[in-house]
């Protein structure tokens, strides 16, 4: 029985992808920058069994729902035409988040699974190539494959073979540090390949952040290259803002936030006006992430844990590359 295990992290982006050119491949409208993040992560085992009549999923010890079974059937089914291979897998996921509020990643869970099933069925892949491979299954994932400072390349190949990501820079580079809040409960209303294909397709302001974006990537690469804190945190801000901007133009209209989302975007800009180097993100749900810098930290954690809404706070340092483990 050939298996293998991989963990990876979740990541969270600086410059947002937000759009697809082409939605088969998982191609970006625009290119992203992320951090990938110690704390959370996903491990993910897969077992390539030829006495199974189909994959099987379980996440967090739990089979999962049919619809993720067959997305994950699919995707597999890729992976077993380049291995020239017809087994079935059981693919057994557990996501290390904070709570089940809406952290799990689709980043780092495809780029687990790309990892593990790549390993299992013997393809030697190199990291680029697995961030190919991630990025069919989540956009996102692609980022994961690697720690620390992330940029997934556009690309133009209609194939989409020049669109991966590239490290950056490792965590070692920069200690920064990320305070997320988690508010509001559940799952989220619109998913985020949902949220973009809409925006895409019928929001006026999508045009404004194609326009843009490319200015966001050049700031966010020279504030990394400065290690310049106000001028990463002011890029990402107004890049996640501008992001969530374009969902109040779509038709029709959605918003990812709850009323803490802002409360907790305001408290953030006080602390800023108080001399705390602070800056937010938020991704597509209603959870806020902050960017700091060490020696902020503490602050930032006291201010969101006062916050009526915020139900956790939890801290995370910059994280590895995905890599196999032994199970
Ligand atoms: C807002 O990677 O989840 O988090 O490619 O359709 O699986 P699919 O989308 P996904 O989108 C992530 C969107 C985002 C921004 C980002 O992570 O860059």
């Amino acid at each position: 029985m050939a298996e293998a295990a991989a963990k990876a992290h979740v990541n969270i982006a600086l410059v947002k992808y937000w759009g697809k050119r082409d939605e088969r491949l998982n191609l970006p409208v625009n290119g992203s920058i992320s951090m990938t993040l110690q704390q959370f992560y996903t491990v993910t085992r897969v077992r390539f069994n030829p006495s199974l009549a189909q994959d099987q999923l379980i996440i967090n010890e739990e089979y999962a729902s049919e619809e993720q079974r067959r997305r994950i059937s699919a995707y597999l089914d890729r992976l077993r035409v380049a291995a020239k291979s017809s087994a079935y897998a059981s693919v057994e996921s557990s996501n290390y988040v904070p709570t089940g509020a809406g952290l799990a990643s689709s980043a780092s869970a495809f780029a687990a699974l790309a990892l593990a099933a790549a390993q299992a069925l013997d393809l030697h892949y190199s990291p680029r190539e697995l961030s190919r491979w991630a990025r069919l299954g989540s956009g996102s994932a692609a980022r994961s494959i690697y720690g620390g400072f992330v940029e997934w390349l556009r690309g133009s190949a209609p194939d989409g073979s020049d669109s991966y990501a590239v490290p950056l820079f490792d965590g070692g580079y920069w200690d920064v540090r990320v305070v997320v809040a988690i508010v509001g409960e559940g799952v989220k209303s619109v998913s985020s390949r949902d949220g973009m294909r809409r925006v895409v397709a019928t929001s006026p302001f999508y045009e404004g952040w194609r326009q843009t974006v490319e200015a966001d990537l050049a700031r966010v690469r020279e504030a990394l290259q400065q290690r310049d804190m106000a001028k990463l945190g002011e890029a990402a801000e107004a890049n996640a803002l501008k992001m969530h901007a374009t969902l109040l133009g779509a038709s029709p209209p959605f918003i990812y936030w709850c009323g803490a989302t802002i409360e907790v975007i305001r408290r953030i800009w006080d602390l800023r006006r108080q001399g705390v180097p602070a800056y937010v993100t938020i991704d597509a749900g209603p959870h806020v992430v902050v960017l700091c810098e060490k020696s902020g930290q503490a602050a930032v954690c006291e201010a969101l844990s006062r916050i009526e809404g915020v139900a956790e706070v939890v801290s995370s340092e910059l994280g590895p590359d995905a890599a196999l483990v032994e199970l």
